[in-house]
């Protein structure tokens, strides 16, 4: 089915100008942007958007990393496309992600991992208004 679902191209890949190249594996994979902004998070808006890892040992280094720099924040639309993204990513430790994968490719570690991809349609639509208004979606 058609679906949409939210993205983040993450501070380790904005420092290191892969916005393009990122958003190129991920139209190259059937993707297509229907909303799209650059932004630099707050330490709120970070602690929020990542909430359910609250009590996970990683969490405040995550909140710092992802307030260190600009992000990009989207919405894909495509055909399955929660897990045609996730495909597209790969594994959330770049040494287990697929050989091709934005993950695989450019990802440093397993924070500083390049993307960030919904898991499923109840956070995608979640995700998406957390970030996006209605008339922000261009389909
Ligand atoms: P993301 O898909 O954005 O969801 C949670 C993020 O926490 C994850 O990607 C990584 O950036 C980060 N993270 C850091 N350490 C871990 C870990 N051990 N397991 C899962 N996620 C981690």
């Amino acid at each position: 089915a058609l679906e949409r679902t939210f993205s983040i191209i993450k501070p380790d890949a904005t420092r290191r100008n892969l916005t393009g190249q990122i958003i190129a594996k991920l139209e190259d994979g059937g993707l297509r942007v229907v909303a799209q902004k650059r932004i630099r998070l707050s330490e709120d808006q970070a602690k929020s958007f990542y909430a359910v890892h609250k009590e996970r040992p990683f969490y405040s280094d995550l909140v710092s990393f992802m307030t260190s720099g600009p992000v990009v924040v989207q919405v894909l639309e495509g055909e399955n496309a929660i897990s045609r993204n996730r495909e597209i990513m790969g594994a959330t430790n770049p040494s287990e992600a697929a050989p091709g994968t934005i993950r695989a490719e450019f990802a440093e570690n397993i924070e500083a991992n390049s993307v960030h991809g919904s898991d499923g349609p109840d956070t995608a639509a979640e995700e998406i208004k957390f970030f996006f208004t209605d008339d922000e979606i261009v389909g």
